[in-house]
């Protein structure tokens, strides 16, 4: 018995469902049981994003759908149609400049192996982005003045704690991600 058709686009009369990912329209598989990770791994090839649990416990599958955080592993690839969903690979900008996480973890040598690495990225991404919008953690004290998220240490962690690292790289990957919220905070939100 052959397995899921992770290529084979929705046809015949039906419409084609298609998403955006890091910029291009890709047909959706036709399987609905197909996951984004599968999705994005073995039909368009992106292997930057990691399967490490499957079970939605290690954020290694981690990605973007509309600027929001999700585990691949979790997501059917038929409920991103009409999304956009960026992964590791698009998270530097056309011209190839580095995301501010991106070259914060490397400024700060916050990863050993790189398995978890680029979850840790595209999570770091999001992050930055919920803190600009003042969405409050568990650990944000005050949620009467959630617009003035002050991005400690312990909001780093709890925010980042969906991302586990076997290699236990977590004080640099504290320092890195520190360091790209304050230099988006002094040049402006970044992409
Ligand atoms: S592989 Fe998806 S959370 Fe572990
Ligand atoms: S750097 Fe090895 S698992 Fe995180």
């Amino acid at each position: 018995m052959s397995g899921p058709d992770f290529t084979k686009p929705i046809g015949g009369d039906r419409a084609v469902a298609h998403v955006r990912v890091n910029g291009a329209s890709r047909p959706l598989p036709e399987d609905p049981r197909v996951t984004l990770l599968d999705f994005l791994r073995e039909a368009l090839g992106l292997t930057g994003t990691k399967m490490g649990c499957d079970h939605g416990q290690c954020g290694a599958c981690t990605v973007l759908v509309n600027g929001r955080r999700v585990n691949a592993c979790l997501t059917l690839a038929v409920t991103v149609d009409g999304d956009q969903v960026t992964t590791v690979e698009g998270l530097a900008g056309p011209d190839g400049r580095l995301h501010p996480v991106q070259a914060a973890f490397l400024e700060h040598d916050a990863y050993q192996c790189g398995y978890c690495t680029p979850g840790q990225l595209c999570s770091a991404a999001g992050l930055l982005e919920e803190v600009a919008l003042g969405e409050p953690s568990a650990v944000t004290p005050a949620l009467d003045r959630i617009a003035d998220v002050e991005l400690t240490d312990d909001e780093i962690r709890e925010r980042m704690s969906g991302n586990l690292c076997r290699c236990g790289a977590y004080t640099n990957i504290v320092a890195a991600v520190r360091a790209a919220a304050r230099g988006q905070a002094a040049h402006g939100r970044a992409r």
